[in-house]
């Protein structure tokens, strides 16, 4: 898992004045909204004992802890301790980790890790957001295979025929002719030639009014550290998916999805889209979560890659790329849903870096990084 990356971790309408409890890169988060509306992302562990942040009461801008009610702000610094008496002070030690955090694209967006702003990867764009022509769904799932596992899935254009049958892919036409991939430090993305047939039901009726090509242009994306975005241009018009890979642990993935399409865009379709996206993914479910090994190897030898994986070896090179900074989260370290453990470790924020008179004011240790293997 990559640190280091602003993670859209839930959708903008499910943060709220009451505490949401998220898990992302196996660690335990809480997100709430201050006063004024800005969202808010801690550690959910409190550092007196390790109560959970989420449990508990927002009162102004602050959370307060449900064991014993100590109060933090939305930068993480604990501000009253109810047992102690008022003259008593707070120690420097009562703070949790605070990660910056924006709204975007209908998305809550933290960013987990302890770079300064200027050195941050960015928010990927997705320009469909806020074009009137386009409607939005959308979904979720939780699926028990590893988050590479379900991203690279997600691009790979190869498997739609034998995977999604005539739903997505052509089986007859199995082929996948050569693409170009476009590549940035943070993305890659190729336009790939495919051949689906016309979409059944709903869809199917504005389809057969149109002119139909003989390839049908797909693109397939991908943003680290987990979005992978799929592009169809259907005979009607544009479907865009954006997929949120997000990592519960190491082998369990929870995919949000951003639908959006530029016909029926009427509310009343909604569940339609909603249903075929589902269908997609109820297609890929069994087949990733029984690949074999769990995770994905770190040596690119480890799996045999032919010309149509371009895009995932693509993701596999910059991957190897980052674990060199020591960016890869993982092995070692704490990572929820594992076994009992004695320790936890959270990922550093920036107020660590930013403040270095802070270097022992944290309770629970900053993930090593380092080694994977
Ligand atoms: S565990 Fe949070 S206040 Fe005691
Ligand atoms: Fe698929």
């Amino acid at each position: 898992m990559l640190k280091n990356f602003w993670y859209a971790l839930e959708f903008a309408d499910k943060v709220t004045r009451e505490p949401r409890k998220i898990t992302c890169v196996g660690q335990d988060f809480v997100v709430y909204r201050t006063e004024a509306g800005a969202p808010v992302c801690l550690s959910d562990l409190c550092v007196h004992r390790g109560g959970a942040l989420s449990m508990g009461k927002v009162t102004g801008d602050c959370i307060s802890c449900p064991y014993h009610g100590w109060q933090y702000n939305a930068e993480g610094v604990c501000v009253k301790i109810p047992a102690n008496a008022e003259e008593r002070k707070i120690p420097r030690k009562a703070r949790v980790d605070a990660y910056p955090t924006v709204e975007r694209y209908g998305m809550v967006w933290a960013f987990l890790g302890d770079l300064p702003e200027a050195e941050r990867p960015p928010i990927p764009e997705l320009p469909e957001h806020n074009d009137p022509a386009f409607r939005a769904v959308q979904f979720e799932m939780e699926i028990a295979a590893n988050y590479e596992r379900t991203f690279e899935n997600v691009v790979d254009a190869a498997h739609t025929p034998f995977v999604h049958g005539t739903a997505f892919g052509n089986p007859d036409k199995p082929g996948i002719p050569d693409f170009r991939i476009r590549q940035t430090e943070w993305s890659a993305e190729a336009d790939i030639q495919l051949s689906p047939p016309l979409p059944k039901g709903l869809w199917g009726l504005l389809a057969r009014r149109r002119p139909r090509a003989e390839y049908v242009t797909v693109t397939n994306a991908w943003y680290l550290p987990n979005i992978v975005k799929l592009h169809v241009r259907l005979p009607m018009g544009d479907l865009l998916l954006y997929d949120f890979n997000i990592p519960l642990s190491q082998e369990r993935t929870l995919v949000k999805i951003l639908g959006y399409r530029n016909f029926f865009t009427g509310a009343w379709a909604d569940g339609n889209a909603r249903k075929r996206i589902e269908k997609i993914l109820l297609q890929d479910q069994p087949v990733v979560e029984n690949q074999r090994p769990e995770l994905l190897p770190f040596d690119l030898a480890d799996e045999l890659h032919v010309r149509s994986d371009g895009l995932q070896v693509a993701y596999r090179r910059r991957r190897l790329e980052l674990i060199k900074q020591g960016w890869w989260v993982g092995g070692d370290d704490i990572i929820t849903g594992d076994s009992p453990r004695r320790k936890a470790t959270v990922i550093a924020s920036p107020v660590r870096r930013d403040n270095p008179e802070l270097a022992s004011a944290w309770v629970h240790k900053a993930r090593t990084g380092g080694n994977p293997q």
